[in-house]
């Protein structure tokens, strides 16, 4: 091919301190099916990843598991390399951001910002654990809500009420690690000039490398000025010490996008290519970063503002995805929809996920729901009752008659329509519309079915003197098939190799799919078997399992607020009127007392007291409050609910909760100076 392009194409290096689960496989599959497209079209794509080793979570982490950073990083990358090959993910190379290559090319850009006067060095004041000797990120402090007065809320927002704050700000603040009242300490810190950078990004993020809707959210940033970027971290550290500066180390995210030069630069070494070729400026090769829309910021202000500066190319473009949701709701632990791959694949083969996620996925930022119904049916439906059909039904007409495909096309605008179809299903997935790419393979499957249904080659085989027709009608059923297998094959590896054996060729898209006709083909196995709706019942229940016995969830080292807004938690309710809203009587009420119900696992039984009037109120909360921690605090309570008799006695009422459920149970409390019996509106 002479328009053979050179693409060298990347996903974000997945953290070394947890689990790759189904929303982190959002993005490697979008990645891997792209790639895959692009080797199959004969471009010389490289795809290469990398785990991110380094920074405080993953220093504790390993501290906590008694192991050093090494050990543990290790040990997950080996973990994440499994996982990855057993979906099907295909990296030419999968390094770690504690490297010898990462260190030597971190270094070496610093050297270069230094030299070009982009750091800064200042020193500044932290929160500080004088019993860990550590500084303290914001997540690692604790106490309680300046504004709301709740407790147990981190150093930097009130999850409560959303109050965002300071920790020092904070009344009572603990450290998280060692439980030691935080001090105030300064030390120097290094930054990156990132204002410097604002004319050259505002021009960058317009000029076709992001999709629109992330380029407007950058605007916004990019309108209000550019902050000097903290890129140095305190001892201790897990990470690259800053030459000549001891005791001062890269922040995680200075060295981890340059993981993705050292990866490509590991991968050239052992090949003995240049990996400059693809780095330097005015570089020929494409070079793509898929990220999720949370650390857009990262990729598409700060790198580009890097590379610039440090005399390299910068990316052709940054793809974005939206994040997973599972039955419409952020993944959560506690109903079972938080699932790390390995759970999934102790139960499913990864095609179907791979098909699901290529269904959904487009070139937007929206999030992409995991409807398990949907699912088990979509797959089932699309993937054995379509595709798989085609073959199932007409190979064994082939076999009768000997192995050998007739070299007659039976219907030629038929067969026309598959190799049209080539040019429009390459153009989706190039631009990573995969969902639409999917819906056009699967109409054209359902034409195949139809054409082998109206032609009914069962039937018109027990009629005589029909063996041609029959052979003709099932050759273009197979060459159909083949067709549909060839627009698959970046989503379904597996399974076009095992259609590869039966059609005794490999499938190739380089050019249009031509009609192969004349040859033998050997016998036909299934493919591919329905999903059990069992099996994802299972997946939910082991994921339910697996958080009883996990520890605590692993935190991400970002700092930088995300670019997009918080996830739903739920789907918005029916629209109402105002009237039918008045009609709830929501009144403040003090929780005078609340005590245990004997007999009841999920109750409290609590006294409000509505400013005078008092009810008896039963509240399936127990599981997240104990009841001497709510005695004395305000909430929130539906004041006209009529009565309940409930086993334990008469319940006159609720009280407003928040959460998933289980141990994740906030019950609403009123900013402070609400009184109890006020109406709430
Ligand atoms: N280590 C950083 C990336 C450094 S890149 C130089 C990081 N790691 S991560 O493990 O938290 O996430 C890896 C990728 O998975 C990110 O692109 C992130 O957006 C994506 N996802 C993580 N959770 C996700 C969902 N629930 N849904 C979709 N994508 C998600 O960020
Ligand atoms: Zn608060």
């Amino acid at each position: 091919m002479s328009d053979r392009r050179k693409i060298l194409v990347t996903s974000a290096l997945p953290y070394a301190n947890g689990d790759i689960h189904l929303g982190h496989l959002v993005e490697y599959i979008q990645t891997d099916i792209w790639v895959r497209f692009q080797k199959l079209r004969g471009h010389d794509c490289t795809y290469v990843c990398a785990d991110d080793a380094h920074g405080t979570a993953i220093m504790l982490r390993a501290e906590q598991l008694g192991i050093t950073p090494e050990e543990q990083v290790a040990k997950v990358k080996a973990d994440h390399e499994q996982d990855f090959a057993d979906f099907l993910i295909e990296f030419d190379n999968f390094h770690s951001t504690h490297s010898e290559e990462n260190r030597v090319l971190s270094n070496e850009i610093y050297g270069r910002l230094l030299a070009n006067d982009h750091i800064a060095k200042r020193s500044i004041t932290q929160a500080f654990d004088p019993e860990k000797n550590l500084f303290l990120a914001d997540r690692y402090i604790k106490g309680t809500c300046p504004r709301c007065k709740a407790e147990d809320q981190y150093g930097d927002n009130c999850e409560v009420c959303s109050a965002t704050y300071s920790p020092t700000e904070l009344i009572n603040p603990k450290s998280v690690i060692s439980g030691a009242t935080p001090v105030e300490k300064e030390s120097d810190h290094f930054f990156f000039k990132l204002p410097e950078f604002q004319q050259f990004l505002q021009d960058w993020t317009r000029a076709g490398h992001l999709q629109p809707e992330v380029a407007n959210k950058l605007a916004e940033w990019l309108d209000v000025g550019l902050q000097e970027w903290d890129i140095s971290r305190d001892a201790p550290y897990f990470g690259f010490e800053i030459p000549n500066e001891p005791g001062k180390f890269f922040y995680v995210w200075l060295d981890a996008p340059i993981g993705y030069m050292a990866s490509y630069k590991n991968l050239c070494d052992a090949k003995g290519l240049d990996w400059q070729e693809a780095w330097k400026k005015d570089s020929e090769f494409e070079l793509y970063h898929f990220i999720g829309k949370d650390i857009v910021n990262f990729h598409a202000l700060f790198w580009p503002a890097i590379l610039t500066s440090a005399d390299y190319r910068t990316p052709t473009k940054v793809c974005v995805h939206g994040f997973l949701t599972v039955n419409g709701k952020k993944m959560s632990k506690s109903r079972g929809t938080f699932i790390n791959g390995r759970t999934y694949l102790n139960h499913l083969q990864p095609e179907y996920l791979r098909y699901y996620f290529a269904a959904k996925l487009n070139a937007s930022v929206d999030d992409l729901d995991l409807n398990l119904d949907d699912f088990v049916q979509r797959v089932n439906s699309d993937l054995v009752g379509k595709v798989v059909n085609i073959a199932s039904r007409t190979a064994k007409f082939i076999s009768k008659s000997g192995g050998t495909l007739s070299d007659t096309i039976a219907d030629e605008n038929l067969w026309q329509r598959f190799v049209d179809a080539g040019d429009v299903i390459a153009a989706l997935y190039e631009n990573r519309e995969f969902a639409k790419a999917q819906r056009e393979i699967m109409a054209l499957a359902d034409a195949a079915n139809e054409y082998i249904a109206d032609k009914a080659p069962w039937s018109l085989a027990k009629q005589e003197g029909t063996e041609q027709d029959v052979l003709d009608i099932c050759t273009l059923g197979i060459n159909m098939f083949r067709a549909l297998l060839t627009y698959l094959k970046p989503v379904l590896p597996a399974t076009a190799e095992k259609a590869e054996a039966f059609l005794g060729e490999t499938l190739s898209w380089n050019e249009p799919v031509s009609f192969r006709g004349g040859q033998a083909i050997n016998k036909f196995k299934p493919l591919m078997t329905r999903i059990e709706a069992d099996k994802v019942a299972a997946i939910v229940a082991d994921s339910q399992e697996a958080l009883a016995s996990s520890q605590a969830s692993s935190s991400q080292d970002t700092t930088a607020p995300t670019a997009t807004g918080p996830l739903v938690d739920e789907p918005i309710a029916e629209e109402i009127d105002f009237d039918a809203f008045a009609k709830v009587d929501l009144r403040i009420a003090l929780i005078a007392k609340a005590q245990h119900v004997e007999g009841a696992d999920k109750l409290l039984q609590l006294t409000l007291d509505l400013g005078g009037e008092t009810r008896n109120v039963f509240s399936g909360i127990k599981s997240a409050y104990k009841p001497e921690d709510l005695e004395g605090k305000l909430t929130v309570m539906v004041a006209n609910l009529a009565p309940r008799k409930m086993k334990f006695g008469l319940s006159e009422g609720m009280v407003l909760a928040a959460g998933p459920g289980k141990d994740e149970i906030y019950l609403l409390e009123p900013h402070a100076g609400a009184k109890p019996g006020q109406r709430v509106m």
